[in-house]
């Protein structure tokens, strides 16, 4: 999860080439992201830590959730699996990133299955996690489709094998994974979608990715739409969203409390926030 950056100068300059080789467009998107970061606070937010029972106050559903034991299992059954494959699991362990924190992975269950949502996006894959949650919750609803946008690892390519590992074939069909940075892929799958029920952020969390991020999934979020944000304690781009009048949000910790993740559900279309979002990024 964290975007942290490592190494000593000439490391970076020699991991950038690399990058850039590879792929010029992607690492000539990542610059502005590196030096906004220089802008970067963290914020002292007030963390609910009765999150879940306000989340499913939030979706109308009740509390507590019938569903409590099958997220529980299902979180068992892929660090089982992954284990199995002898791939890792946790935090660190993709590159600089992390697999998804549990709580946030029960929250994109529980939201995806209780609004049962139809049009549900999210960037940031890695070996799939929330990507396995929001699809099962799909499998339970028996409804929803979910685009996946991902831009795999920049500088340790030998993870992009790893791409997607948590989720297995039976799965798949209601998924579609668009390579690419969020930049670059989201305006067009939002522009091509028009709507989108359920969002979650959980790729690049520089203030700068995250508040374009919201800012453009805000433009197309259903009355009712909720979206996810993973990492926001780092900097201020989910600020703007808690004291919007527009929007209910939460403040949630992370399962190993190294963390947090945002929550915001907008009842009418929330475009007022998308101008205040975007200055604090
Ligand atoms: C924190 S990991 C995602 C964890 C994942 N959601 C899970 O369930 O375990 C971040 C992912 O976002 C990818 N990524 C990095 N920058 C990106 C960008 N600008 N746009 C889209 N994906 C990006 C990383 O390569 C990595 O696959």
């Amino acid at each position: 999860m964290a975007h942290g950056s490592r190494g000593s100068g000439e490391h970076r300059v020699r991991r950038f080439a690399r990058a850039f080789a590879a792929d010029p467009v992607e690492a000539l998107l990542y610059l502005p992201e590196e030096a906004a970061k220089r802008r970067e606070h963290p914020v002292d937010y007030t963390v609910d830590e009765d999150w879940e029972a306000h989340l499913h106050e939030l979706l109308g559903a009740p509390w507590p959730c019938p569903q409590a034991d099958r997220a529980a299992e299902l979180w068992a059954e892929v660090a089982a699996e992954l284990r199995e494959r002898g791939l890792a699991f946790g935090r660190h362990t993709y590159g600089h990133y992390s697999d998804a924190d549990e709580s946030l992975a029960r929250a994109v269950r529980c939201t995806v299955l209780h609004r049962r949502a139809e049009l549900v996006v999210e960037t940031g894959v890695a070996r799939g996690v929330i990507t396995r949650f929001a699809l099962d919750a799909m499998a339970a609803a028996d409804r929803g489709r979910l685009w996946s946008v991902d831009l795999p690892h920049p500088f340790e390519r030998e993870l992009h094998t790893q791409t997607g590992a948590a989720v297995p074939d039976c799965l798949r069909h209601r998924w579609t994974y668009l390579e690419g940075s969020s930049r670059r892929r989201l305006p067009t799958l939002l522009r091509q979608l028009g709507q989108v029920d359920v969002f979650v952020h959980d790729s690049l969390h520089t203030a700068r990715n995250t508040g374009f991020e919201m800012a453009a999934v805000a433009e197309v979020l259903a009355p009712g739409g909720v979206m996810l944000i993973d990492d926001i304690s780092t900097h201020q781009a989910f600020a703007p969203w808690t004291r919007s009048p527009a929007a209910d949000t939460l403040v949630c910790p992370h399962a190993d409390r190294q963390g947090l993740f945002g929550v915001v559900r907008a009842e009418t279309r929330v475009r007022a926030v998308r101008a205040e979002s975007c200055r604090a990024a």
